[in-house]
């Protein structure tokens, strides 16, 4: 007999979602991933873990689900998460992130399945007026992805208050690096994020890149951000879940290390590891980037008891490397 219950893991073939996998599979937990891989991989989910492939808009496919494996919680990471994308095609963003979640939490109602892990995003703070940002400053997203995202808060705070159902509402920052064992990492085609790019870069995948703009009121004039590995927000969950399970409420709660650093600190810290492959040329800034977005934690270090172990930017990009290399080698 498993020691456990199911957790029902929506994305669970993607970046965030598989390290969440992995995570939970190690504290004991038996998973079941609900992927369509319209952008996760197959490969990246063990072969331990049940996977179902499918829409979680889908909702007789996800009925049937939480029927079979009666999980004592769905954690949810399947949506959409390319900013710019977000604002050419709002409608998408708002079908895959917000109606498609009504959908689910609707289903986990229904199914009296109350406990809910989101994966929310600190797009929702928008340019805030201050940093660190904490939980209970305003939220103003500034493009359809952090309001297709809030929504689904709202959608959670709002059912939360008239059903048994408690949730964990996780707000990222600038998730980054790779599984340190190699079993999982940033996998998307096209990626667009800060160390992804300059690890390509610098194994000579791209043609250079660019700094999107140097003149920020920041130390050095380039953008600073709080970059926290991927494995410490897949702790995160785990520790989400404990807390739910232990009869926790609901919560919102900002998942960073509470210090950030700029874009040249970065791209040093990746030429570094490359030993000198890196050339970059400034650009002009990117639409929608705010100054400085840094996350405030005591909430989360308090709430969950959650320690961050690589809370070293060199680490960060080192997982990442080896994980652009691994791609190359295998061609994945
Ligand atoms: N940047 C560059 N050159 C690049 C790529 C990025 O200079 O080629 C800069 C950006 O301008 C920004 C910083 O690097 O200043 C980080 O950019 P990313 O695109 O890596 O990440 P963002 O901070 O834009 O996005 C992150 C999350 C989003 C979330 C957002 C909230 O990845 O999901 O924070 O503001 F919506």
């Amino acid at each position: 007999m498993q020691e456990h219950p199911y957790v029902l893991v929506t994305g669970g073939a993607g970046y965030i979602g598989s390290h969440v996998v992995l995570a939970l599979r190690q504290a004991g937990w038996p998973v079941v991933v609900v992927d369509d891989l319209s952008t996760g991989k197959r490969r990246l989910v063990p072969d331990d873990v049940r996977f179902i492939e499918g829409d979680i808009a889908d909702r007789a496919l996800i009925d049937a689900a939480l029927v079979r494996y009666q999980p004592v919680a769905v954690m949810h990471f399947a949506g959409s998460i390319v900013v710019p994308e977000s604002v050419s095609d709002p409608l998408r963003y708002y079908a895959n992130n917000t109606a498609a979640s009504l959908s689910l939490i609707a289903a986990c109602v229904a199914a009296g399945v109350d406990r809910f892990i989101f994966s929310s995003t600190a797009a929702v703070y928008g340019e805030p007026a201050r940093s660190p940002v904490s939980e209970t400053d305003p939220t103003v997203p500034i493009n359809p992805y952090g309001s297709s995202k809030l929504c689904t808060e709202w959608v959670l705070r709002d059912t939360a208050a008239a059903t048994p159902l408690e949730y964990v509402a996780l707000r990222y920052f600038n998730v980054a690096g790779a599984d340190p064992e190699g079993r999982s990492g940033q996998s998307m085609e096209k990626a667009t994020h800060l160390i992804k790019v300059a690890c390509q870069a610098a194994l000579g995948l791209r043609k250079g890149m660019e700094v999107f703009g140097d003149d920020y009121p920041t130390a050095d004039g380039t953008c600073v951000r709080d970059y926290i590995h991927v494995s410490d927000l897949a702790e995160a969950h785990v520790r989400a879940l404990d807390y739910l399970v232990a009869g926790g409420k609901s919560i919102v709660l900002n998942c960073g290390y509470g210090h950030g650093f700029s874009v040249r600190e970065v791209l040093e810290t990746v030429r570094a590891v490359a030993e000198g492959r890196l050339e970059w040329r400034i650009g002009p800034r990117r639409a929608g980037d705010p100054p400085a977005l840094v996350s405030a934690n005591t909430r989360i270090r308090e709430t969950l008891g959650w320690q961050p172990r690589f809370d070293d930017l060199r680490f960060i990009v080192e997982t990442a490397m080896d994980w652009e290399q691994r791609l190359i080698e295998k061609a994945l």
